[in-house]
């Protein structure tokens, strides 16, 4: 086991009408609020309305429109510039993980005085962050339980993923009734993003059988309470469960002493949608079993074997090989059946820019260090597999 040094400092507060105690939050941090939120969910779910009356005391500034993949520009110069503006104490983010990813980019921007450009590319560390208050409305990233934020940049087809552990959200805010009303589209894409996060840390050289099992648990319980939110999207409780899921998914409990495995699928799928701007969901589904079929030898056998008994019921009398390959087929097939178009060319992606993907994939996202190493022949073959 690997020697780590953990901890997760975000208050959870999870359940139905949890933002009751919004207020009494809220009041910890001082009046000036910026509110961040997207295209408008949170309007049609009556989700804003009950926000601005319980903070009817407060001073708000408002950053609507947040995008999926949210932009570096406008959005996160926008926020910073009206943090500054308005001496703001403390953000609440409403929204989904681009809101929330926005908002983290944003929390340090305000407490510096240069181009916030640096702090996400590292060429500054952050000295400080204004707090973060969250109200999850889509279950998929994480981001409400973990220390990072991914940020688009289109002029030069960068996705970064920014991590800072003065980037948790001091509290997250967990109503599953408030993802009801999410589409099948995002919520398919939110069960393979949380699926994806966990095959990220079960497929490393170094891993116990204690996370072993919380990961193929996390797998199981996101394939039968995903199809229940699917198949009712008010069910309650597979709401609730899939959310706590996806909450797990990537602040490292998971993986705690397990060596890194580099998580190769997120390193292409952020090309892909840097470039694309595709739903990052989608991607990671259609990416994954090409990526695993690309993976498999003697040496990552074993861990195909496990996978496939253990999440999927695989017989384990059959031959390994064929224990592996029935995994790895219903890997893909379970993605299917929930509806996620399972080809590059079916999310806009063709084969002309797969040469300069693999390029940008293979020099910036350090692959060459994953589980199975990357090289950009790899990633491009992987590409080329996906289409
Ligand atoms: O913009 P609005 O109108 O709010 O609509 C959003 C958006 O169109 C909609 N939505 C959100 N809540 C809803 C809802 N629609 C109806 N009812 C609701 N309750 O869903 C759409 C997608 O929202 P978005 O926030 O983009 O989705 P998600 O939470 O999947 O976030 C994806 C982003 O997170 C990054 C991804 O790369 C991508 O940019 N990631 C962040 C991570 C992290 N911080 O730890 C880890 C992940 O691996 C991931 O990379
Ligand atoms: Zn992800």
């Amino acid at each position: 086991m690997q020697n780590f040094d953990y901890m997760t400092p975000t208050r959870l507060v999870f359940g139905k009408n949890a933002i009751a105690k919004l207020h009494d939050v809220m009041t910890g941090f001082g009046k000036r609020v910026l509110l961040t939120y997207g295209g408008g969910s949170i309007k049609k779910i009556g989700l804003y309305d009950r926000v601005k009356e319980i903070l009817k005391d407060f001073e708000i500034t408002e950053l609507p429109g947040i995008q999926p993949n949210p932009k570096y520009d406008p959005s996160v110069l926008e926020g910073v510039r009206l943090c500054k503006e308005n001496h703001i104490d403390v953000i609440l983010s409403v929204g989904g993980g681009s809101v929330l990813d926005c908002s983290k980019a944003i929390a340090a921007g305000a407490c510096y005085d240069g181009d916030p450009w640096d702090l996400i590319t590292y060429k500054v560390k952050a000295q400080a962050a204004l707090p973060i208050v969250d109200i999850l409305t889509l279950a998929a990233t994480g981001s409400e339980y973990d220390c990072g934020g991914v940020i688009s940049r289109t002029d030069t087809n960068d996705k970064i993923g920014y991590i800072d552990p003065l980037l948790f959200p001091v509290v997250s805010f967990l109503d599953p009734t408030y993802t009801f009303s999410v589409s099948r589209k995002q919520t398919a894409a939110g069960i393979a993003d949380a699926m994806n996060h966990t095959i990220e840390q079960y497929f490393a050289e170094d891993t116990t059988l204690l996370n072993d099992g919380f990961c193929e648990s996390m797998l199981r319980s996101l394939m039968v309470n995903g199809r229940k939110c699917l198949e009712n999207p008010e069910d309650y409780t597979a709401r609730a469960e899939m959310m706590l899921c996806c909450t797990y998914g990537c602040n490292d409990i998971l993986s705690l002493g397990n060596s890194s495995s580099g998580w190769p699928c997120h390193g292409i799928e952020h090309a892909l949608s840097a470039y694309y701007d595709i739903t990052h969901g989608e991607g990671l589904a259609i990416i994954t079993p090409r990526w695993m079929q690309h993976i498999l030898s003697e040496h990552t056998l074993d861990r195909f074997v496990k996978y496939g008994i253990n999440v999927f019921g695989i017989d384990a009398a059959l031959p390994k090989q064929e224990i592996a390959r029935k995994a790895i087929d219903a890997t893909y097939e379970f993605f299917e059946s929930i509806g996620i178009p399972m080809h590059l060319r079916e999310v806009g992606i063709g084969p002309e820019r797969l040469d300069e993907m693999a390029r940008h994939i293979a020099v910036n996202e350090g692959l060459e260090n994953a589980y199975v190493p990357l090289t950009e022949k790899d990633i491009k073959e992987i590409l080329v597999a996906s289409l």
